[in-house]
């Protein structure tokens, strides 16, 4: 990195005083290569080589939920105690160029968990030798590493994320080599300063362990981050449209009834859009078999959204389907029988009103006009649809009981009318019952404001208390 330029300065600053400092410097160097063996460790056949790392990072480039693997560049250095590279001579620490490093014995660290990672190599190889007088190597590295990191998305975008970074020996064990970090927590700098676009890191935590393999047991650091997810921009391109969409839907229930038109026009355009909103989301991530915390939410719109559309097919069928039909139906009788009822009454001679409001016939009338049974059952169901659908109420005269002052003739007649009109009641009462009135249409849209914002204001405070906490 510096070194070329430090040793440089150094030099230049030694052969300042004279030309000396700089041969001092060659026959060190000379001295510590010759006969040096790249193929042994440090304290070879005695204790293990203590090996203390620090990692200072410079960017965390993306975190990929399609990949499941995070980018990460820092500075990587390793430092150990080579006495075969102490020299007393010269109380300098000497950085040397990144050439030297191949004739040096380097520990074989690798990353356990990285795909894909380069040394950057522009203008040189980006890394630095530094020799100490006791022999410490400080050996620093600039690297990209692209490392796995599986993530749990069943609570995305709400979700947060625990990424590693597993550095580990290849062939060394634990007999060999031990690794460290050095300095302790604080051996992982430059976090703070992290500026990731999606996530914010909440923690860090350095681990030092040793696992077990059948070739022995290997030393094993591994540096991981709590990142968290920030939920500000799924609340502006997929909870906002969403939210938004929906109570537009909702729109078509103070649209009137008759507009098919526009209602249908309203409640596709929505469905669709959900559907559109579903798609985007579903592109930058990947093909996960569980449901995830925003899936749940989109489909709770689309429901509502769906069923919006629903009850508009509702209300439409109520208008236009079975019920007016039958309404219309029954009106036709209620002026065949008024018709009826009118001539009835043009020719009666007398009439009796009883407590009730109903017309009793005379005995005289009854004996005197030959009634058809279907006149009598259309003048009770006349009578029985009129007051069912006038009376605001579902109250129905109670059928008739005979009485006592009329004749037997009379009796006979007034209970099978009264039966008739008992029948025909409860006939009309299922009728009133199946079909809603045409104000019952406007009815189902002043339900449908208010149960759809509340049922919605509802699954909005579960979701947000099950997921944010
Ligand atoms: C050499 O490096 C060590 C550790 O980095 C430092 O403490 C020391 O001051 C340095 N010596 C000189 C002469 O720069
Ligand atoms: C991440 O997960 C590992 C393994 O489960 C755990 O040891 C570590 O402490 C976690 N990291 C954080 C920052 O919680
Ligand atoms: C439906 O109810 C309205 C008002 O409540 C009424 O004016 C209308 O006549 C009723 N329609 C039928 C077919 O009974």
């Amino acid at each position: 990195m510096h070194g070329w330029i430090y040793l440089c300065v150094r030099c230049c600053l030694i052969s300042s005083t004279g030309s000396s400092g700089m041969s001092v410097a060659k026959t060190t160097v000379d001295k510590l290569l010759k006969g040096y063996d790249i193929r042994l460790r440090p304290d070879f056949g005695g204790s293990p080589v203590i090996v203390g790392m620090s990692i200072n990072i410079a960017s965390i480039d993306s975190i990929s939920e399609v990949n499941m693997d995070y980018t990460i560049t820092m500075y990587f250095q390793q430092s150990w105690r080579d006495k075969r590279l102490a020299y007393g001579e010269l109380n300098l620490n000497l950085t040397l160029d990144n050439r030297v490093a191949d004739q040096l014995w380097l520990p074989d660290t690798y990353f356990l968990n990285d795909k894909k990672s380069f040394l950057h190599g522009v203008t040189v190889k980006n890394r630095m030798i530094r020799l100490h007088p006791d022999g410490t190597v400080l050996y620093g590295l600039r690297i990209t590493t692209t490392a796995a990191c599986m993530m749990d998305l069943r609570r995305y975008p709400l979700d947060e994320q625990n990424c590693t970074l597993e550095i580990e020996s290849y062939g060394y064990t634990t007999d060999d080599i031990v690794f460290f970090w050095q300095g302790g927590d604080s051996a992982v700098t430059g976090v703070d300063k992290l500026e990731l676009p999606q996530f914010s890191i909440v923690g860090i935590r350095l681990v030092s362990r040793e696992v077990r393999f059948t070739t022995g047991s290997y030393p094993r650091l591994s540096l991981s981050f709590k990142i968290k997810r920030n939920i500000g921009y799924f609340i502006l391109q997929t909870y906002m449209p969403s939210i938004l969409i929906t109570i537009l839907s909702w729109v078509s229930f103070w649209i009137n009834y008759d507009a098919s038109a526009a209602r249908v026009a309203l409640g596709v355009t929505t469905v669709l859009t959900m559907t559109t909103i579903n798609t985007h989301l579903r592109e930058t991530l990947p093909k996960i078999p569980y449901v995830k915390a925003i899936d749940v939410y989109l489909m709770g719109c689309f429901v509502f959204v769906f069923l919006a559309l629903l009850e508009y097919a509702f209300v439409n069928y109520v208008f236009f389907g079975r019920g007016p039909a039958q309404q219309k139906k029954i009106n036709e009788r209620l002026n065949k029988a008024n018709n009826e009822r009118t001539r009835y009454e043009e020719k009666r001679l007398r009439e009796q009103v009883d407590a009730y409001g109903n017309i009793l016939l005379t005995t005289l009338e009854m004996n005197n006009e030959v009634m058809p049974s279907d006149v009598g059952s259309s003048v009770s169901d006349s009578r029985n649809s009129v007051m069912s659908f006038d009376s605001s109420g579902v109250q129905f005269r109670k059928p008739m009981a005979p009485r006592d002052g009329f004749s037997h003739h009379s009796l006979d007649r007034s209970a099978m009318r009264s039966r008739a009109n008992c029948r025909l009641r409860r006939r009309s009462s299922k009728l009133k019952l199946k079909i809603p009135n045409l104000s019952d249409v406007s009815t189902i849209d002043k339900w449908s404001r208010v149960i759809f914002p509340i049922t919605f204001g509802f699954f909005n405070l579960i979701y947000w208390l099950y997921y944010v906490n």
